[in-house]
């Protein structure tokens, strides 16, 4: 008989596969160098000379110095601090300034990434040669004139990523913890895409009543969208990347149309962006301190907690059975 325990642990070893954002693009200049640990591993990411952004394992293969704590750009490369052998893109070994010859195996582990909205994205897989098979759409209004950056955030929570994305599907929380009513809602769930609609209605705590309707859409485990019918067009920003099996990463952040604001339109985007994150934060008190059911007992007014896990889950299986 195994505990609830080792049951969550089957269904979702390790972490998901796909597309996580790592970075905010605008925070990494050429010839950056940062430590960064996500999915439990240590990892270097930097920005090669020519813009490109690269993501190693952080361990050298000599002695095992960490890349990201003292390691230079040089090129493309990233030079090692401790005796400066050099790795480029692909994460070989190309310089050891006192050697004649390199060895051979000398290399690094590199990861797959990409720019998209501003974001950098580490493609996360779950058994080694499992290459991306999907990708980040750009968005036509990222840049654009009239539209603000993101201006996101970042909070560390204590959960699991799963939690998180349960959001997606759980109706019955939108009153209790937020004081929205969803009146309509479905998801749809299709590959790798996991989309909610919602029309409802809030109860701000000035007084009156807001309709609203939304469409929230993610693309794999861990980057989501939102796009809500509201006073400025905008689009919201929630992506999550596990650190480790308990701690997340989590950026939130809005970019808003703000052609028509005349005046003010710094403190509309900051005022815009703290009435996320203070609805955010009405969530990470919950997930903090909860505990996960395996087989929660459901009723009919809550909406389709089965299917999102089932769709969840296949991040965590392998690639050729589920096909992404
Ligand atoms: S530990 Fe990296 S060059 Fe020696
Ligand atoms: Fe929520």
């Amino acid at each position: 008989m195994s505990t609830a325990q080792e049951e969550e642990e089957e269904l979702f070893p390790g972490y998901p596969r796909g597309w996580f954002v790592i970075g905010v693009s605008s925070e990494l200049a050429p010839s950056d160098v940062k430590p960064i640990k996500y999915f439990g591993r240590e990892m270097v990411l930097y920005r090669g000379e020519s813009g490109a952004a690269i993501v190693h394992d952080a361990f050298c293969p000599h002695l095992g110095a960490h890349l990201g704590h003292g390691g230079k750009v040089v090129g493309e490369t990233i030079q090692c601090p401790f005796h400066a052998w050099r790795f480029d893109e692909t994460g070989k070994c190309v310089d050891v300034p006192y050697a004649k010859r390199i060895p051979p195996r000398a290399c690094v582990k590199n990861n797959p990434v990409q720019e998209h909205n501003g974001l950098i994205f580490m493609w996360n897989a779950r058994v080694e040669g499992e290459d991306p098979t999907w990708e980040i759409p750009d968005l036509p209004e990222y840049g654009s004139a009239g539209w603000t950056d993101w201006g996101s955030a970042l909070i560390d929570i204590k959960t699991h990523p799963k939690e998180i994305v349960e959001n997606l599907a759980d109706k019955g929380h939108f009153g209790p913890v937020h004081g929205t009513w969803a009146n309509e809602f479905g998801n749809e769930f299709k590959d790798h895409i996991g989309i909610q609609h919602v029309k409802g209605v809030a109860y701000p705590r000035g007084g009156g009543e807001d309709h609203f309707e939304l469409q929230s859409t993610y693309y794999g485990p861990g980057y989501m969208l939102t796009e809500m019918q509201s006073v400025l067009p905008n689009i919201m920003l929630l992506c999550h990347t596990p650190v480790d099996t308990n701690n997340v990463h989590v950026r939130i952040g809005a970019m808003i149309d703000i052609s028509n604001v005349k005046e003010g339109k710094e403190d509309f985007q900051e005022g815009y962006r703290q009435n996320i994150i203070v609805g955010f934060k009405e969530d990470i008190a919950i997930w903090e301190n909860k505990k996960y059911r395996p087989r929660p007992i459901l009723c009919d007014g809550d909406g389709d907690v089965g299917a999102l896990r089932r769709w969840y889950q296949k991040f965590y299986m392998p690639q050729a059975e589920v096909g992404y």
